[in-house]
């Protein structure tokens, strides 16, 4: 069975491979007629690369800067005790400047507490290109983004490290050609990879694509690195100090192509390349959020893979093994690439609040249990309705589970869990069959499940927290009941009170 995004991947693989010859058939042009700011798209024929220079968030056109012209600098509001940011485009299949470059020029505009020279490189001329051609011009971009910094550097006295360079798929690697092609003493302060290209630039030597050396600090954001015949849009390999992988990196949510054709409803033709560069441009719009929302912040957490981060197990800060995702990401880096993976939403905010829940059961059946769960979360601000859990594996013995659990919201901290053994209609039935074999009275506690601890971390605050049942004296789980748990400090008190009063009460007696 093949998946239903397996189509629209298919094209853009296509397209990387074979350029324009694929992309004719895609609908370019309603794409070209919905967008704006026509004026500065027009590739300039003189001029291959171009240098603008944004000075307020509505600017739409931009100021160009000129190499050897120090006087443009002034005359546009270049303001030398500021950083200076870069926005570097990508492969162009159209020949058109994309709508994302003004939201982040925008959203970096918008930070009034961190003034910021926002400028933007445009070489749509060598981008517009067959897409071997286009990586080829990557290396001469880059070269040109080089010359143009250590003029500024010369005539202005700008200094490197208050560089950074954010460069969208091929313009990532534009942004490392930029480094790498600027020596050591002059070594720019940071460069932002998202999700940087893959075809021509997986595999191959640090210093044919974007790498750690490139710059003071480099991270990078992948987001599209699903494989389709050997190839993946974004490249998969880390790159950078820290490379974070949302949702694991290979492919986003709401990018899914059954939820697409909603847009394609609204938006018309449109709607098909966006789809396609959908969980390839979500790299540039979870950047864009770390700027919009300064307050919600993503945060990833060091990992091996996906498949331990799904198990919760990866949910530490300890020795700077987490990191905010996007603009203010901590810049410190003690040698080694980290990879850094968590869960996002499908849209703005993107922000979810992780949790590890490791859940220690006893089970008393004799045949292995495959139950359904659900877990409500009361939390001091709100409280989440029954999470579906699955274990993903029968619950055989005395065994401890470890999962992972996102929440949209803050729920504030947890105050107690409604664990519920779901009705099955199957296990309802198995349910009936033991407790005829096994007369109640008889052996009553030895038949059923023993939920007896839920561990609890939290990502975001790195609060651990232990869970018991509310009645320690009714530990068992029967299909369709809920069971509360407490924090056990709670139940212990309540018990040793309990104890006291007992206590007294003999003593009295
Ligand atoms: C240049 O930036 C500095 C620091 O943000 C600011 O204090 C100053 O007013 C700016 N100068 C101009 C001319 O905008
Ligand atoms: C599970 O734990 C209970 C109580 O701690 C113990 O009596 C039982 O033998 C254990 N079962 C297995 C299969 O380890």
């Amino acid at each position: 069975m093949g998946s239903p995004f397996q189509g629209p991947l298919f094209l853009v693989l296509c397209i990387f491979i074979q350029s324009s010859a694929c992309g004719q058939g895609l609908g370019t042009e309603p794409f070209e007629r919905s967008y704006g700011a026509t004026d500065v798209r027009k590739p300039l024929q003189k001029t291959e690369i171009r240098f603008l220079l944004f000075r307020s968030e509505s600017d739409r056109l931009g100021c160009q800067l000129r190499v050897q012209h120090p006087e443009t600098l002034q005359e546009c509001g270049f303001n030398t005790s500021q950083p200076l940011v870069m926005i570097i485009h990508g492969w162009s299949m159209d020949g058109l400047l994309e709508t994302w470059i003004w939201k982040l020029m925008g959203a970096l505009k918008s930070r009034q507490s961190q003034p910021v020279n926002v400028g933007f490189v445009d070489w749509i001329s060598l981008a517009h290109q067959h897409y071997a051609v286009a990586v080829r011009n990557t290396r001469v971009v880059g070269q040109e983004v080089a010359a143009f910094l250590l003029w500024l550097e010369e005539s202005v006295k700008f200094s490197q490290s208050n560089v950074h360079l954010i460069g969208y798929s091929l313009g990532a690697h534009v942004s490392g050609f930029a480094g790498s092609s600027m020596g050591r003493e002059h070594k720019i302060g940071r460069i932002t990879g998202l999700d940087p290209a893959g075809p021509l630039f997986e595999g191959t030597s640090p210093s044919d694509r974007l790498s750690p050396d490139d710059a003071s600090f480099v991270d990078a954001i992948h987001t599209f690195t699903q494989e389709h015949m050997g190839l993946s849009v974004g490249i998969q390999q880390p790159i950078a100090h820290y490379d974070f992988y949302p949702n694991g990196g290979t492919f986003q949510p709401g990018c899914h192509f059954l939820e697409l054709y909603k847009h394609i409803a609204e938006h018309g033709l449109n709607a098909i390349t966006q789809a396609i560069k959908c969980a390839h441009e979500r790299s540039v719009h979870l950047f864009i959020d770390s700027l919009r929302h300064s307050d919600l912040q993503s945060t990833g957490f060091q990992c091996s893979d996906m498949d331990s981060f799904s198990q919760g197990l990866c949910l530490s800060c300890k020795k700077g093994r987490c990191n905010t995702l996007g603009y203010d990401i901590r810049r410190d880096w003690s040698g080694k690439s980290k990879k850094l993976f968590l869960i996002t939403r499908a849209q703005a905010p993107f922000r979810v609040y992780h949790y590890q829940f490791m859940i220690q059961f006893i089970n008393q059946i004799e045949k292995p249990a495959e139950p359904t769960f659900t877990m409500s979360l009361l939390g001091a601000k709100e409280e989440m309705k029954r999470i579906p859990i699955t274990l993903g594996e029968r619950i055989t013995s005395n065994k401890t589970y470890s999962l992972l659990i996102t929440l949209d919201k803050d729920i504030g901290e947890l105050i107690a869990i409604k664990f519920k053994w779901e009705s099955r209609a199957v296990w309802a039935n198995v349910w009936n069959t033991v407790q005829t074999i096994m007369p109640w009275g008889i052996t009553p506690h030895n038949s059923g499940l023993l939920l007896k601890t839920i561990w609890v971390k939290a990502g975001e605050t790195q609060q651990r927290m232990t869970f018991c049942p509310e009645n320690v004296d009714d530990l068992q789980l029967h299909p369709t009941q809920e069971k509360v748990l407490v924090k056990c400090e709670v139940n212990s008190k309540r018990l040793a009170k309990e104890q006291m009063s007992q206590e007294t009460c003999a003593k009295n007696k």
